[in-house]
């Protein structure tokens, strides 16, 4: 195939950024996304101009890091899968590829594609956890029965990845995606139970403090996540947050 890609070129968080076009040739469709990317910039260095910075580590949709707008959509045309696993073969002899990172004012650009989302890391700081007693008396996690319903939904919530695609997707750049599936894995378990009041207070205050915006039910973040996370997490924080205000 031989593609157009548009892509956003910025050197650092002060600069202005700019859509610069790379023509591309002989891309084979069994090529993943990144790989035809790693190929953009061995070009690139072989020509001794800089190459394009871009988020990657595992490439098998674990990490999360891949984050990446493609013709609009993050991670892409496909549904459930992150920029990594996405294949050339979803793309067309002679389409334009328009590249961009992902955009909001809590994630800024650190250069080119690569934003900087440690404001889901504080996010986590501020709750994401149970605390437990290590100090070799620590409770068989099976000695504490759970309903398999509610250890599936459990598990459900915890394949979030932190990629970030739902407050891309978002028209108010809102992380309430995340933030409620990492307060439902807990949530729903007796072990998450113990601090759930302060976690869920202390969690949505740092996602209001990082500048995310509010949530409008609109559901793109359901339909752009790449591992399906339910927007009934969001609704489930939510109770969880009332109730929490009520027990004051
Ligand atoms: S909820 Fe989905 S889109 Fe949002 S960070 Fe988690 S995995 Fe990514
Ligand atoms: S590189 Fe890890 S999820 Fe894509």
């Amino acid at each position: 195939m031989n593609l157009t890609l548009k892509i956003w070129r910025q050197d650092n968080p002060e600069t202005k950024g700019k859509m610069v076009v790379y023509p591309m040739s002989n891309v084979e469709g069994d090529m993943s996304f990144l790989e035809m990317l790693d190929v953009l910039n061995e070009d690139l260095i072989n020509k001794g101009e800089e190459p394009v910075a871009f988020d990657h580590d595992c490439r098998e949709g674990i990490c999360g890091t891949c984050s990446l707008m493609i013709n609009g959509e993050p991670h892409g045309p496909d549904r459930l899968i992150t920029t990594c696993q996405l294949h050339m073969r979803k793309f067309n002899d002679g389409d334009t590829i328009v590249i961009e990172p992902f955009r909001a004012t809590a994630f800024p650009i650190i250069k080119d594609l690569v934003v900087d989302r440690t404001a889901f890391e504080r996010i986590q700081q501020a709750g994401g956890y149970i605390s437990v007693n290590t100090s070799g008396n620590t409770v068989d996690a099976n000695a504490i029965p759970i309903e398999k319903e509610k250890a599936d939904e459990a598990m459900d919530a915890a394949t979030c990845i932190g990629c970030g695609a739902c407050v891309a997707a978002c028209k108010n750049a809102s992380a309430m995606l995340f933030t409620s599936a990492k307060v439902s894995q807990f949530a729903l378990l007796p072990q998450g139970r113990v601090e759930a009041t302060d976690r869920v207070l202390n969690m949505v205050r740092q996602m209001d403090l990082e500048g995310f915006g509010n949530c409008t039910n609109t559901g793109a973040c359901e339909v752009e996540c790449p591992k399906g996370i339910s927007l009934e997490n969001i609704a489930r924080m939510n109770r969880e947050y009332m109730s929490a205000i009520v027990k004051g």
